[in-house]
């Protein structure tokens, strides 16, 4: 028995296998920022396939924060309503579902708003991105409401699970960052400071809704004196204190351009989610050009992950799980109607 495609657990969801579909912004809506008929297809044929959790794309806590005018959000609960409908249809065909919610930062190239970050520094003085504006306490304040409305809207959209945004260089992450943070109040300085807003949300999440709530982090910023593994292994360790459900590990995002590049081949990102793990028993996503059951299944043996993130190979394959099922010789897991073509 693969353990890739054995069940898993976050928190009291059960998964039916391992493999997780990464939040993958597909910029199909428009400014009403519903998921449209496009999402529902997307969505479906993954859980259709066999996914075990689906995690819905980047949706926005407010329209300032989309990264583009085609983006998801749920800051309104006609948008809810929405994804209850994309949601419902999901289960229907097995897999668990989470939801991403996120908010672009300095990141936003949505017209007509003004960015806001941490410190007033731009993340390139190019198009399509703008100068932010700095946020006051009051308005780091605003975002937190934000953030916890749309949690608790994601619950009554049924989804099993909550993904805070804390990657890739948005607005979360800026705030780790002390090369994009350069506040000297309480959210800003110091590690600890850094780490407040991402603390505070997830905290005031936890306590106000039944679901889980899982973070996703970019490990290292690839920067010389900027956020690295060993600030992700700290937080990891506070996050896990205050009850988050698990970790989802990538890297990278928070600039234009960086001091050190990783080679992108295979399996990447693995060491950083390796070295989290290890310091954490809360189970943890790697993710990161991982393309093959193989490949899954090693890094699952070897302790670097509890759970696989195939993000580009689901949108090439959304049967990826049928041919996981072919190579381990495991036809249990295939939809019976699917079974002539094994
Ligand atoms: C089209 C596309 C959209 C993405 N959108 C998001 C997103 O909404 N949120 C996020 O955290 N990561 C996003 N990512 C990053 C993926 O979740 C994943 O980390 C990345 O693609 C690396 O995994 P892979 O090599 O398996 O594709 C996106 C990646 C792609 C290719």
């Amino acid at each position: 028995m693969s353990t890739l495609l054995s069940q898993g657990k976050i928190a009291d969801i059960a998964l039916r296998n391992r493999v997780v579909m990464p939040p993958m912004c597909m910029y199909q809506s428009d400014d009403t920022a519903h998921p449209k008929d496009f999402h529902k297809y997307h969505y479906t044929a993954r859980a259709l396939g066999g996914v075990g959790l689906i995690i819905v794309e980047a949706t926005s806590i407010e329209a300032r924060g989309r990264i583009s005018n085609n983006d998801l959000g749920i800051w309104t609960d006609e948008q809810m309503l929405t994804h209850k409908e994309l949601v419902a249809e999901c289960h229907k065909f097995g897999a668990k579902m989470a939801l991403q919610i996120a908010h672009a930062g300095r990141k936003s190239e949505a017209k007509e708003t003004t960015p806001v970050a941490p410190s007033a520094i731009a993340f390139s003085a190019e198009a399509p991105y703008k100068q932010p504006e700095e946020l006051t306490v009051e308005g780091i304040e605003e975002i937190k409401g934000l953030f916890i409305a749309a949690a608790l809207r994601a619950q009554k959209a049924g989804y099993d699970i909550i993904e805070l945004h804390a990657a890739h260089g948005y607005l979360l992450c800026e705030f780790l960052s002390p090369l994009t943070n350069q506040r000297d109040d309480l959210y800003g300085g110091s590690l600890e400071n850094r780490c407040r807003i991402v603390l505070e949300i997830a905290k005031a999440i936890i306590d106000k809704i039944d679901i889980p709530l899982m973070v996703r982090i970019s490990a290292d910023e690839w920067m010389e004196n900027g956020w690295n593994v060993e600030d992700t292994i700290y937080l990891a360790k506070e996050l896990e204190k205050i009850g988050v459900a698990a970790m989802h590990i990538s890297a990278g995002g928070n600039h234009e351009v960086v001091d050190r590049m990783p080679a992108f081949e295979p399996l990447y990102q693995c060491d950083y989610a390796q070295k989290i793990k290890a310091a954490v028993s809360i189970p943890v996503i790697a993710v990161g050009l991982i393309t093959t059951p193989q490949q899954g299944e090693e890094i699952l043996g070897n302790g670097v992950c509890d759970f696989v993130a195939y993000g580009r190979e689901l949108l090439r394959s959304p049967n990826f799980v049928f041919h996981a099922a072919q190579t381990f010789d495991e036809k249990e897991h295939i939809e019976h109607s699917y079974l002539r073509a094994y």
